[in-house]
């Protein structure tokens, strides 16, 4: 058998053709790296806990109606993916205030947001993930009117329900970014990873600032016990099954 073709090598994650055109093979790797890959490091066992956690939610999202790439996980490390042109957008979803959006407006940490906020950043590593306008957005041609307002309605019906799910786990949602992808008919997927590189997850039987922490700030930070938090928020997650609920409407 032929050495599987490598198409892009993440930060976080490798991407392999397969011999089906519309079918990528995504590899999970323990590499870590925070602060635009200023900050790197290896978070043991990290590669196969966020594709177990990934795996069980887009799951989850497809029972409540919502499409991904994702077909299926054939080892620990490995995802199969619906082959997608990437949007160069991530699209962040915030609950709580946290991270960019304290350091840039002076919002204290911890602050319930009244509703859920949506930002746009331009994907991109050598401009370090710049905060769009919507105008900018548009500008940049980096997405129609269109594809714009149904990424933030997505974006809104997938917090309803992760921030439902891991409410039953016991862990608060503050934020977390997605990616989508068109597929061939320029149908929007969710794509990327929902795991504790992408999300700040906050375990509700702690009260201490750091010790609550389950996600990357515990690398970003230098908190300590970063395996030890993704394995929990791995546990607690599997420990839910998936419950199909047909659509929602927002
Ligand atoms: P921020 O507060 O640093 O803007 O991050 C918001 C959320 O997005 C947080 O859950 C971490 C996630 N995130 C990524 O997944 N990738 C990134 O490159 C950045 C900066 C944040
Ligand atoms: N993933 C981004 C990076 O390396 C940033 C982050 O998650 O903090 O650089």
């Amino acid at each position: 058998m032929n050495a599987p073709v490598k198409l892009y090598e993440g930060k976080a994650k490798i991407l392999y053709a397969t011999d089906d055109p519309g079918v990528l093979l995504t590899y999970f790797k323990d590499d870590a790296t925070a602060f635009n890959a200023q900050k790197r490091g290896s978070i043991t066992g990290k590669g196969a806990i966020n594709c177990a956690i990934s795996s069980h939610l887009f799951q989850l999202l497809e029972a409540e109606g919502i499409t991904t790439h994702w077909i299926d996980s054939p080892a620990p490390t490995e995802m199969r993916v619906k082959a997608v042109k990437i949007l160069p957008i991530e699209v962040v979803v915030r609950n709580i205030a946290a991270g960019s959006l304290c350091q840039q407006t002076g919002i204290a940490l911890g602050t319930v947001l009244a509703e859920p906020l949506v930002d746009f950043y331009y994907k991109n590593d050598e401009l370090g993930d710049p905060l769009l306008t919507p105008q900018r957005l548009l500008l940049m041609e980096l997405a129609t009117a269109e594809q714009a307002d149904t990424l933030r309605l997505k974006a809104l019906q997938i917090n309803e329900i992760l921030s439902e799910f891991f409410q039953s786990c016991g862990i608060t949602l503050v934020d977390f970014k997605l990616e989508f992808g068109l597929d061939a008919a320029q149908q929007i997927l969710l794509a990327d990873e929902i795991s504790p590189d992408t999300c700040r997850l906050w375990n509700q039987s702690e009260t201490d600032p750091a010790r609550r922490v389950m996600d990357k700030d515990r690398f970003r930070q230098d908190l300590g016990d970063i395996e030890a938090g993704y394995q929990q928020v791995l546990d607690r997650v599997l420990a839910q099954p998936i419950q199909p609920g047909g659509e929602r409407m927002l």
